[in-house]
């Protein structure tokens, strides 16, 4: 019998959760929508790219055929309803307007437009907290190194995790130019309280920037409850839709008060004179004039997939399989769980003793099994506080089962001691 068999005869099969807040029908409709489950491949990487469930793989491919036929310009020119529907969708996801919406390349380029809107002069302070995301924390740096801006991370709870009290302290003391905060740290099961934050924030009258690339699609995302000025987010992770695009909410405060990218171009504004431009009037102005339209149509389809599928109840099942994982992986013997905080989310985190992680997720690879690996670089203050080089990183969604999480867990025995 092959590994993979063995595996899979060990466990014994349960296909859905009893409790679980998606019922039987809809966990077989979910899987059915996804071709790589149908093929057997156990995909338990969500936080690097979930998989795109067929309407949005349908809508990204229609769209390139219609490059095909039409050519570029006059495909996108055919589909203005739709991809206005995009924008639409992606705000219903957030509880915004669409004109509150830009859609860009990724993640990162939402955060750096949105940070490029400031235009910081030696001393002046972004407030952040030690487990923002890797490249937040290099793009602060760079920011001080160029600029003389001051980096100040608020202290953690005793739990783990920013204290939104010590970010107000923070606030009081050194009258930041922006709050920055990640509220899903790639790296670990970690939520950070962000509403809170938005709420000091919004007393403080002081402009917060949220990078939600791993919330949106796992958590219920409102722009008016977390109170930020800016949210950040990809399309691939738990929201299901294309590599390549993301999008950056932009609050009317921002319009208002004029924030641009610091290079904009011809889509952000016109040129209205040889000396002058003219910004557009909504979150456009943080766009650039070329657009994958595919990727577009993609993603509004997955905001609408993930609607229709219903995230609170999507993103609960997604974290009891997390917490199974963590129970599961907890018995195995010389795996320390790395999950640290007040709330954990559908991201999973171990430490096998002595063994890279990076063996790992490549071994389970070969068995189909989709997992990432965390590294120290990836988020150096978090992983030195845990003392641990490596982990591998297990991020289940709705679409997966407790069975899929056994044959992972039984996969990872392996490399224990005695496996
Ligand atoms: C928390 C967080 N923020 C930002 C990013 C960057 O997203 P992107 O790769 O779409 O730019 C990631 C990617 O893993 C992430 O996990």
């Amino acid at each position: 019998m092959s590994w993979f068999g063995r595996a899979a005869a060990s466990v014994p099969a349960l296909e859905s959760d009893p409790g679980a807040d998606v019922t039987p029908q809809e966990l077989e409709r979910f899987r059915a929508d996804t071709p790589a489950v149908a093929h057997g491949r156990i995909h338990l990487n969500n936080a690097g790219a979930g998989l795109m469930p067929r309407p949005v793989i349908a809508a990204i491919q229609q769209h390139l055929e219609r490059e095909v036929q039409l050519g570029g310009y006059e495909a996108a020119d055919a589909q203005q309803e739709q991809l206005a529907a995009s924008y639409e969708a992606v705000a219903a996801l957030v509880g915004a307007r669409a004109r509150n919406i830009a859609m860009v390349e990724n993640a990162t380029v939402a955060f750096a437009q949105a940070l490029s809107a400031f235009d910081p002069v030696p001393g002046d302070v972004i407030i952040t907290s030690n487990n923002d995301y890797v490249s937040n924390q290099l793009m602060y740096l760079s920011l001080a190194r160029r600029t003389g801006v001051r980096i100040v991370r608020a202290g953690d709870l005793p739990e783990g995790g920013v204290d939104p009290e010590s970010v107000r302290a923070c606030i009081a003391r050194e009258r930041p130019a922006l709050v920055a905060i990640t509220w899903v740290p790639t790296n670990s099961g970690l939520i950070q309280p962000v509403a809170d934050i938005g709420r000091i924030c919004r007393a403080a009258e002081v402009p917060f920037l949220v990078d939600a690339c791993q919330a949106v699609g796992q958590l219920p995302v409102d722009v008016g409850v977390l109170g930020c000025d800016f949210l950040a987010a990809t399309a691939r992770k738990f929201l299901r839709g294309p590599r390549g695009a993301g999008f950056l909410f932009v609050s009317d405060r921002m319009l208002e008060a004029e924030r641009a990218p610091r290079f904009i171009d011809m889509r952000a504004a016109d040129w209205v004179a040889p000396d002058d431009y003219r910004l557009a009037a909504d979150a456009r102005r943080f766009e650039n004039w070329e657009f994958a339209y595919a990727l577009v149509l993609g993603l509004g389809e997955a905001a609408r997939y993930a609607l229709g599928a219903d995230v609170v109840g999507c993103g609960e099942a997604a974290r009891a399989l997390a917490v199974h994982a963590r129970a599961r992986l907890a018995e195995l013997p010389g795996v320390r769980v790395l999950d640290r905080g007040p709330e954990l989310c559908a991201i999973v985190t171990a430490e096998i003793a002595g063994v890279d992680a990076g063996r790992v997720v490549e071994r389970l690879r070969e068995q189909a099994i989709n997992t990432s690996a965390t590294f120290r670089g990836y988020a150096l203050i978090d992983m030195d506080a845990k003392q641990a080089a490596s982990a591998v990183r297990i991020s289940p969604h709705y679409y997966n089962t407790r069975r899929e999480v056994d044959i992972a867990v039984f996969a990872i025995e392996e490399f224990c001691p005695g496996g």
